[in-house]
């Protein structure tokens, strides 16, 4: 199948709406390109699940609260279009920023209380971005289905929750953490981070895989698998935490006691470099 490029709403909703009248059912990824074997699994799951399938691309500003993250975020679309070509994808939406929103738009999606803890108190605003760009790519996409990772799991909740309390018709599937063989989650800004600290950044998922081990071992006091969680991390002198937690893997509230499954969120700076990762915590095994 060709790969065909879109750059305006319109084109993405006549061909939708072409391969809807066929009875055929849409997959939608979106993503902000420098495409990786995370961004690929989406791109799996939804060519496993649908006849056609749409990826955007779009580097969303008005989701950075620091520009400087925004001017150094990695942009690649012919690399990201090469991936794809070899992909069973059909079309790819990759707008202008004018083309996604206009001219000095004035209403934004609030997120709420989902938004307000982890990364929503790190990064002010940034899930009203996320929420609002999402928001606008799902009406566009009139998808079927549209796949988020678990990677970034609070953004998943929120969108989640975005389209069930905005009644979005399109079902909201959540893929497992994709990680390189040492346990690093893949993440577009991985490749900003030097040699030595890309070796310390290892240091999330250890943390997140002896709280697993910890919790699997009987451990069901939820305030000392974060302690130990932020212990590891800190003791990693390149690392610099911002915030290790244990949450009810929907509320997102901080736990005491466990709930099963609970889910483990941890954010670290390394160097310039900000990242995050997650794991599910159940004393039956660690699953991603
Ligand atoms: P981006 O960071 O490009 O991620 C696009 C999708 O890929 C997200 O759903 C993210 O969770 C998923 N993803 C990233 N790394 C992954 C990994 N290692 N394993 C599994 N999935 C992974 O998230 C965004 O873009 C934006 O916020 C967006 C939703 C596109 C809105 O602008």
């Amino acid at each position: 199948m060709r790969l065909e490029i879109l750059s305006s709403k319109a084109e993405v909703r006549a061909a939708v709406a072409q391969a809807r009248r066929e009875g055929r059912t849409v997959g939608f990824v979106p993503t902000m390109g420098a495409l990786h074997d995370g961004h690929l699994s989406l791109v799996h799951e939804a060519c496993g699940r649908c006849d056609h399938v749409l990826v955007s691309i779009f580097v969303n500003p008005t989701q950075f609260d620091e520009a400087s993250d925004f001017d150094a975020y990695p942009r690649d679309l012919s690399a990201d279009l090469e991936l794809l070509s070899a992909s069973s994808v059909e079309w790819v939406f990759a707008p202008s920023a004018a083309e996604m929103y206009g001219a000095a738009p004035q209403v934004i999606v609030d997120p709420g209380p989902l938004a307000e803890r982890w990364e929503g108190a790190c990064r002010p605003g940034h899930f009203a971005g996320v929420a609002t760009v999402v928001a606008k790519l799902l009406n566009v996409a009139g998808a079927d289905a549209a796949f988020f990772g678990e990677k970034d799991y609070q953004q998943l909740k929120v969108v989640e929750r975005l389209a069930r309390d905005l009644d979005f018709p399109t079902r909201i599937v959540g893929c497992p953490v994709v990680r390189e063989p040492d346990g690093l989650a893949l993440s577009s800004r991985n490749a900003r981070l030097t040699e030595p600290d890309r070796r310390a950044a290892t240091v999330l998922y250890r943390a997140l895989s002896e709280a697993a081990d910890c919790v699997i071992a009987g451990e069901c006091d939820a305030q000392r698998l974060t302690k130990e969680m932020a212990r590891t991390i800190n003791a990693e002198p390149a690392a610099a935490l911002e915030y290790a937690a244990v949450v009810d893997p929907e509320t997102l509230e901080p736990l005491e006691g466990l709930v099963c499954p609970a889910r483990a969120l941890v954010a670290a700076r390394f160097g310039g470099v900000r990242l995050i990762d997650t794991m599910e915590l159940c004393p039956n095994g660690k699953v991603t």
